[in-house]
């Protein structure tokens, strides 16, 4: 099978930033006037200024809602590979396209609780008091500074005696479930709840498979970048059969894309061949500002909506949407 057309935004193009090239000078691309009108796509600039002003002036919700409340774990037991950075920023994209969305931070580090700007320190509410029922799901539930439809339940580090403090607890496994199940009992109308799952497969990551009916597995497109997935798909099915039968993998996201190297396109293909449609056409590119954005408590989308980075994750959102919408309206 070929890797098809995929939607990626390449940070690097062949031109040099600023400079057209001299086919572009035509009147019937400048008109007649000394700067005429100048089409967005043919600078950089201008096509950057039209990816912000889109992401920042949605107009109309072209995203459906879901029918019911879609949970999906991000889950990948390789460290570094993107569960975090997608996340967060899939997390706004839905959420600037109108959605209300929560992410369960799930991960001792606390990355994605800072990358959206959420207090984290030791004795805030977080999902471990929620883990270990100390704390209802609407006192840890905090809004993010950046968007009022961005909710976060933060992950301190408290967290990380969580696994073995859960391992003589009752229902230890089905903990988050329920405390997903109240937060739509106490009022928080949510679309979308995105766990972010540290780079493990213990007793945090199975509550998040219990909790979900999706994965989604973020796959870098470097070396090995397979390697892990058995195991990971194992687990999954354990969880199925034991736990929680409507679970399944409904969304694999490219992360980390390099058009400039051939690496990349052999990943990304054998990466379509093994899992087949449920990987997005959408592609994240290998960016500096994506990397830079949780430096200063931001996705991406609100640190520079212009870059290739933030569009990739819009593209990336609305296709993790239209996809359940054809799924629904197909059934
Ligand atoms: N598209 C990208 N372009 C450039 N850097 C990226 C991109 N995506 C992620 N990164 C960087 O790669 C590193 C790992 O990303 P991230 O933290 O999201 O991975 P992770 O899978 O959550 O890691 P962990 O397993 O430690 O939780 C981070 O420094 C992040 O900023
Ligand atoms: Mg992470």
């Amino acid at each position: 099978m070929s890797s098809g057309p995929a939607n990626v935004s390449r940070e690097t193009t062949s031109r040099v930033p600023g400079m057209l090239d001299s086919s572009s000078f035509d009147a019937e691309t400048f008109g007649n006037t000394p700067f005429g009108h100048i089409s967005p796509a043919e600078t950089p600039i201008a096509a950057e200024a039209q990816r912000a002003s889109q992401i920042l002036h949605p107009g109309k919700v072209n995203v459906p809602k879901p029918r019911e409340q879609r949970i999906i774990t991000i889950a990948n037991q390789k460290g570094g590979v993107g569960k975090t950075t997608t996340t967060v920023n899939l997390a706004a994209a839905l959420a600037h396209q109108g959605m209300t969305v929560l992410v369960v931070d799930l991960d001792p580090q606390g990355n994605a609780s800072t990358a959206l700007g959420v207090a984290h320190n030791s004795g805030v509410p977080s999902s471990y008091e929620l883990l270990i029922g100390e704390v209802a799901v609407k006192d840890a539930i905090q809004v993010s500074p950046h968007s009022e439809r961005l909710l976060c339940v933060p992950a301190t580090i408290d967290l990380a005696g969580a696994e073995i403090e859960l391992v003589s607890m009752v229902a230890r496994e089905g903990r988050l479930k329920t405390a997903i199940r109240e937060a739509g009992m106490v009022g928080f109308d949510i679309d979308y709840v995105l766990i972010d799952c540290p780079p493990s497969l213990g007793l945090l990551t199975v509550n998040a498979l219990v909790a979900a009916k999706e994965v989604l597995i973020p796959i870098q497109c470097e070396y090995y970048a397979l390697e892990g997935v058995g195991q990971l798909l194992r687990n999954i099915g354990l969880v199925q059969a034991h736990l929680n039968p409507e679970l399944h993998v409904s969304t694999v996201l490219l992360t980390m894309y390099d058009g400039r190297t051939k690496l990349a396109d052999q990943v990304a293909e054998e990466v379509r061949n093994h899992f087949g449609d449920v990987v997005l056409k959408s592609m994240i590119p290998r960016s500096v500002k994506v990397s830079e954005a949780p430096g200063y408590g931001m996705t991406v989308l609100d640190y520079d909506p212009g870059s290739r980075g933030a569009m990739s994750y819009m593209d990336a959102g609305r296709e993790l949407a239209s996809r359940a919408q054809l799924k629904q309206d197909a059934s």
